[in-house]
């Protein structure tokens, strides 16, 4: 796969909570966790989702728009039509990992921690979201070993408050190799600068408006460099989403 469009067709869709999709399409998808598919539904548009199962194919759409609610309106046996693996994910170093997730933001980490415990990584997941049914696929990074705290902003489960503050705790009591997070972009910045006091390497995954998806169109474009987190001329689609920030040898 890479640079054209392939046919896929749904296998299954759950539920998670009233706005969010699990959806799985037939067959394997070989990538790098953090690395996303351009999705293509004929009259309507493509968009890009991160690939939250490889196999088989697996993405969590959260209902927030017109695509969105046209890829959760899809049945088992409709087809849809997938460009990827794109951009750049996750590389694993070190023995302990963070992991820290806001929204949807969950969907490329739960691949990370897959691949982590297969090593035997210790993983451990931060998810943060204005309330309990925000908090997604909580069960299954449990299921793969991972020690799991939630922050809400509404005190309905876990810490009440920002993700970010459980994440300094840990932070000053765990020695964490490396921090991996993805979710909106107040998060992360907010990550970058805690990593940056601790001198925690971190691997964060950056949202941007995608067309192309594959370095072509500049939409995705850092072009100007805000509170010095990206590089201007770094493109989201191509050198990332995900952008290393490295402070250890
Ligand atoms: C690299 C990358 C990976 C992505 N992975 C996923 C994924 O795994 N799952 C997924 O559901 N989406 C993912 N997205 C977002 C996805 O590409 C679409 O932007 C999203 O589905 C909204 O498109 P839409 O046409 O439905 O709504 P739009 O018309 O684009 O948006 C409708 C409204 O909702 C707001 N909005 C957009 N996204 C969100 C959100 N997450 N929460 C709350 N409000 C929002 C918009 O600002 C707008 O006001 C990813 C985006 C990128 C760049
Ligand atoms: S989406 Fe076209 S260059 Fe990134």
């Amino acid at each position: 796969m890479g640079g054209k469009f392939e046919a896929r067709k749904v296998t299954a869709i759950s539920k998670i909570n009233p706005v969010t999709s699990w959806i799985r399409f037939d067959g394997d998808i070989y990538a790098q966790p953090g690395q996303f598919v351009m999705v293509w539904l004929p009259k309507i548009g493509e968009k890009p989702f991160s690939i939250a199962e490889l196999n088989p194919l697996g993405l969590l759409v959260v209902d927030v728009g017109p695509f969105s609610h046209a890829l959760q309106a899809l049945q088992v046996g409709d087809s849809l039509w997938v460009k990827g693996p794109l951009g750049q994910g996750f590389s694993i170093t070190g023995e302990r990992l963070l992991l820290v997730g806001g929204g949807y933001g969950s969907a490329p980490l739960l691949a990370l921690a897959k691949k982590a415990r297969a090593q035997n990584i210790t993983v451990d997941v931060c998810l943060g979201a204005r309330s309990e049914a925000g908090l997604l696929l909580s069960d299954a990074f449990l299921e793969l070993g991972c020690q799991v705290s939630y922050a809400t902003e509404d005190g309905s489960l876990g810490w009440h408050g920002l993700v970010t503050d459980i994440v300094e705790q840990k932070i000053q009591a765990i020695a964490y190799d490396l921090l991996c997070a993805c979710g909106p972009t107040g998060l992360l910045s907010a990550l970058s600068n805690i990593c940056k006091t601790h001198r925690l390497d971190n691997q964060l995954s950056w949202e941007a408006h995608m067309r192309c998806g594959m370095g072509l169109c500049g939409s995705c474009l850092v072009s100007q460099n805000i509170d010095e987190l990206l590089p201007v001329g770094w493109l989201a689609c191509y050198d990332g989403p995900v952008f290393y920030q490295k402070f250890r040898d």
